[in-house]
């Protein structure tokens, strides 16, 4: 079936919203889940120990594609002429792209002025979607996306749409299959609106519910230190699902105090830069009922971690990198054993935020003369005769 050469659809009874001829793909989901040994000997796992699902290779080149999909297949049920959403920038892509595509709904983008890095925004443009810059940053980009397209009848596919999360879920879909279905003891995921974190616990609970695996794997969510409200609440207020009653007063409090000190998420991570994550209560369902924990890596510990994971032959984005720097420190604290199963996700290409990478190797390119100087070249040539 045509639908099989997507990597999303081809699961589609485990989402089954949409008949088959309303589909819309453009060959999302098809990624790999590399083992990778360079990368385990950073982190402190044992060799064979380590994969990192690269979403890289989606036609937007980010995970964001997975959940557009399935959004923009719902848009065009509902008969949908528009769709919008705020965005760090990968999100835009990737409705750009489907609407380019498709040639059936106009995109309209809200982004924080400034705060898109330039791959993702040249994508938009590319693409011939309507964007608009917002002052100030994702948080309030999202705010004002939120009351226009409800004043205006606009088809919204932030992840508070819960389509987007349906498509995300084959992400872990593909994991277990790359892995024979025997579950990792841990994935780990950066985390920014928390879409994906939600998504994937919404997997593993549904697999569980149909016996299609024994047990869930735990889940580690990765926040930027400048951006994280999660680890805060997680790990520092120590607010819980609850069975669906989380502890909203300790929430609460702690978002007034952002908003009384005008607190604003600050990270080179751009993609991750949020300090309202709209999915939060989801996340925290999926924390409970897989076990997990929240940790945060500075901007330093990311950029490092990208570099060897590039090094290594798969070139992601800054906040992709979260997910192998916060590895990093739970294989240090001890949470994650070094012979434990482990998969991180890689959410972006390397070459959506090319200002990072470049400024990191920032002594490289050398000149021909700093490496060989004139000397060296003639010997090297002498020896050659
Ligand atoms: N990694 C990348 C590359 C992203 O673009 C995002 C989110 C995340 C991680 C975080 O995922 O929101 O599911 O926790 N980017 C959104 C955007 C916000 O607008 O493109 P999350």
């Amino acid at each position: 079936h045509p639908l099989n050469f997507s990597g999303v659809w081809r699961f589609r009874e485990l989402f089954p919203f949409a008949p088959d001829d309303r589909v819309m793909t453009i060959g999302e989901g098809q990624t790999l889940c590399q083992r990778a040994d360079p990368v385990a000997e950073y982190v402190g796992l044992k060799p064979g120990k380590l994969f990192l699902q690269y979403e890289g290779m989606n036609p937007s080149g980010s995970f964001k594609d997975n959940g557009m999909t399935a959004a923009f297949t719902h848009a065009r049920m509902v008969d949908a002429r528009r769709a919008a959403c705020a965005s760090t920038g990968n999100t835009s892509a990737s409705l750009a792209i489907y609407c380019a595509a498709t040639n059936l709904m106009r995109a309209v983008i809200f982004i924080g002025s400034g705060k898109i890095s330039y791959g993702k925004l040249s994508q938009a443009l590319e693409h011939n979607a309507l964007t608009l810059q917002i002052a100030g940053d994702f948080d309030d980009a999202l705010r004002r996306v939120q009351e226009v397209s409800r004043a205006l009848g606009i088809y919204l596919v932030n992840s508070v749409n819960p389509f987007r999360l349906e498509g995300q879920k084959s992400i872990m879909f593909r994991v277990l299959e790359a892995l024979r279905w025997e579950v990792p003891d841990w994935i780990v995921v950066p985390g920014g609106n928390l879409g994906n974190v939600s998504a994937f616990g919404k997997a593993f609970m549904e697999l569980l519910e149909l016996g299609l695996i024994p047990r869930a794997p735990r889940l580690a969510v990765i926040n930027a230190a400048g951006a994280n409200t999660f680890y805060q609440l997680y790990e520092r207020h120590g607010v819980r699902w609850n069975g669906g009653k989380p502890d909203d007063k300790k929430t609460n409090a702690y978002l007034k105090m952002l908003d009384d000190t005008g607190a604003r998420a600050d990270t080179l991570a751009s993609a991750i830069e949020i300090n309202r994550p709209v999915n939060f209560p989801k996340a925290l369902r999926a924390l409970e009922r897989c076990g997990g924990c929240v940790r945060e890596v500075t901007d330093q510990e990311i950029l490092d971690a990208k570099a060897k994971i590039g090094a290594g032959g798969l070139g992601c984005e800054p906040a992709s990198a979260a997910s192998v720097a916060g590895l990093l420190k739970l294989v240090k604290e001890g949470v994650v054993a070094p012979d434990e199963r482990v998969v991180c996700i890689l959410t972006g290409h390397v070459l959506k935020d090319p200002t990072a990478t470049v400024a990191y190797h920032s002594s490289d390119p050398k000149t021909f003369e700093d490496v060989l100087g004139k000397r060296g070249v003639r010997r090297a040539a002498f020896a050659n005769r």
